[in-house]
């Protein structure tokens, strides 16, 4: 029990954004496995407010590319997940957005137990509505959350070096 519960501490300290991908197929027993851990994210009166698209077809991946200047990160991979926050089915703005930022956290996880790569692009969202329109969804159903490239990691373009983060008792008060 203890060191699944270590295993599980060092998978989410970790996860890094991965930007270099090497181009190769990412199976869709896989892909489902990764969209499951998503599904299992908490949300508000559990509403479960997300939408996915999962893009590989080289044509509509261009199409996403377009709209980012991380077009070419997002081109490389071999996955795109494209992230809508379903409108309908969600009913407090903050409390919908902050379930999409778990359902996204998840799956960043799941990829990475999977020993994939991904990076979360939230540059693209300047372009929302142009997104939406490549998947024919009406933006006033969906609304653009991210972007998540996925694929095999570079290893020998990812550096390794340090992540940086604040310290503890920088942002925690203790009562
Ligand atoms: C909401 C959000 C939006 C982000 N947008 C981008 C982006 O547009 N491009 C990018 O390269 N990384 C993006 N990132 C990744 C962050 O740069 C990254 O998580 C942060 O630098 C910490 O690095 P780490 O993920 O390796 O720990 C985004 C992350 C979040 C949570």
């Amino acid at each position: 029990m203890e060191s699944k519960t270590n295993d599980l501490l060092n998978l989410i300290k970790s996860r890094r954004s991965v930007r270099n991908f090497v181009y190769k197929k990412i199976d869709n027993q896989t892909i489902k496995e990764i969209v499951d851990c998503g599904r299992w994210a908490p949300s508000a009166r559990n509403s479960q407010p997300w939408k996915l698209c999962i893009v590989s077809h080289p044509t509509v991946k261009r199409m996403i590319a377009e709209n980012s200047k991380y077009g070419a990160i997002i081109e490389s991979a071999y996955l795109n997940f494209v992230v809508f926050l379903d409108l309908e089915r969600g009913y407090d703005r903050v409390k919908d957005i902050l379930a999409i930022g778990a359902f996204i956290q998840n799956m960043l996880l799941a990829v990475h137990a999977k020993g994939l790569g991904a990076v979360w692009i939230g540059e693209i969202l300047k372009n929302k509505e142009k997104v939406s329109e490549i998947f024919k969804l009406s933006p006033e159903k969906y609304e653009l959350m991210g972007v998540l490239t996925v694929g095999l990691i570079n290893e020998s373009l990812e550096k390794k070096e340090e992540r940086e983060r604040r310290v503890l008792d920088e942002f925690t008060d203790w009562f």
